[in-house]
């Protein structure tokens, strides 16, 4: 469904990638795990076009899909909750998770069918009341959370780009985040899902990579790889070199 090819891309000295090459299947959840600075959330928004990659290429349904800027991929189909929370602190939550929406599809939504609209998109997911006429700001941080990803799924999106949003969740609001990604993904989409913690990565992934310092060191179904496999694929100073346990991990 979507693949990227040879991507990389530096800031100044800093490699973030270097040559990433995914392939991602529709219908999957598919975990990226990596250590802080391995260059995930790079990754993240090469495929929201916010960043364009130095040299690479990225393909979705088979054609290109050239670096035009963020609305190029919400076009085609993928929205992304962001590591670091956006949100429009002093404009209400409605506003906030149909923010981009209105002028995509219509001038103006009426007000009682804007509430609707984003009543329903939270209740995809959200366990926790949350007022929606309240400034975006004055919520806690968990239900910023929670906006911010009301507002990539108000899309509908095919791709589905979470980078590390659970970690601030509460218990229930996580347990049925996960819930709706795996539906996301039985309904023939592809949820990319950034993490770092191994319990979550085993309970949801189908396809699992690892980035270590902007490389890509493993790709492919979970289960090719041990949680303890894996760990040491992501450690930054590990005993084996990348190359070794992947040699481990291709011939078990
Ligand atoms: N805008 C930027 N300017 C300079 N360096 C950056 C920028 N964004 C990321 N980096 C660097 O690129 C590397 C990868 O970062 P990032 O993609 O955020 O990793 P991760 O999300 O895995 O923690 C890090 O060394 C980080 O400091
Ligand atoms: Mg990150």
């Amino acid at each position: 469904m979507l693949t990227i090819r040879n991507v990389s891309k530096h800031y100044g000295e800093t490699i973030a990638l270097s040559g990433v090459s995914i392939p991602f299947r529709s219908g999957t959840i598919h975990t990226v795990l990596g250590e802080n600075g391995s260059g995930k959330s790079t990754l993240v928004k090469i495929l929201s076009g916010i960043v364009t990659p130095d040299q690479g290429e990225i393909l979705f349904d088979d054609k290109p899909l050239r670096a035009r800027g963020p609305r190029a991929f919400q076009e085609a189909g993928f929205a992304t909750a962001f590591q670091e929370v956006l949100i429009a602190p002093d404009r209400s939550v409605t506003d906030n998770i149909l923010l981009g929406l209105d002028g995509m599809f219509t001038r103006r939504i009426p007000r009682a069918a804007r509430e609707d609209r984003a009543a329903a998109v939270l209740a995809r997911f959200a366990r926790t009341p949350i007022d929606l006429n309240a400034p975006a700001g004055s919520l806690a941080l968990a239900a910023q959370q929670l906006v911010v990803l009301a507002r990539a799924v108000a899309r509908d999106p095919r791709v589905l780009i979470l980078d590390e949003i659970t970690a601030a969740l509460d218990f229930a609001d996580r347990e049925s985040v996960f819930d709706f990604m795996k539906a996301q993904a039985a309904d023939g989409r592809l949820v990319i899902f950034i993490t770092h913690r191994m319990d979550e990565v085993m309970a949801l992934s189908d396809d699992i990579t690892v980035l270590r310092s902007g490389r890509v060191v493993t790709t492919g179904p979970r289960g090719t790889a041990t949680p303890q496999q894996l760990l040491q694929l992501m450690a930054p100073q590990g005993a084996a070199t990348p190359e070794a346990i992947s040699e481990e991990v291709r011939h078990g």
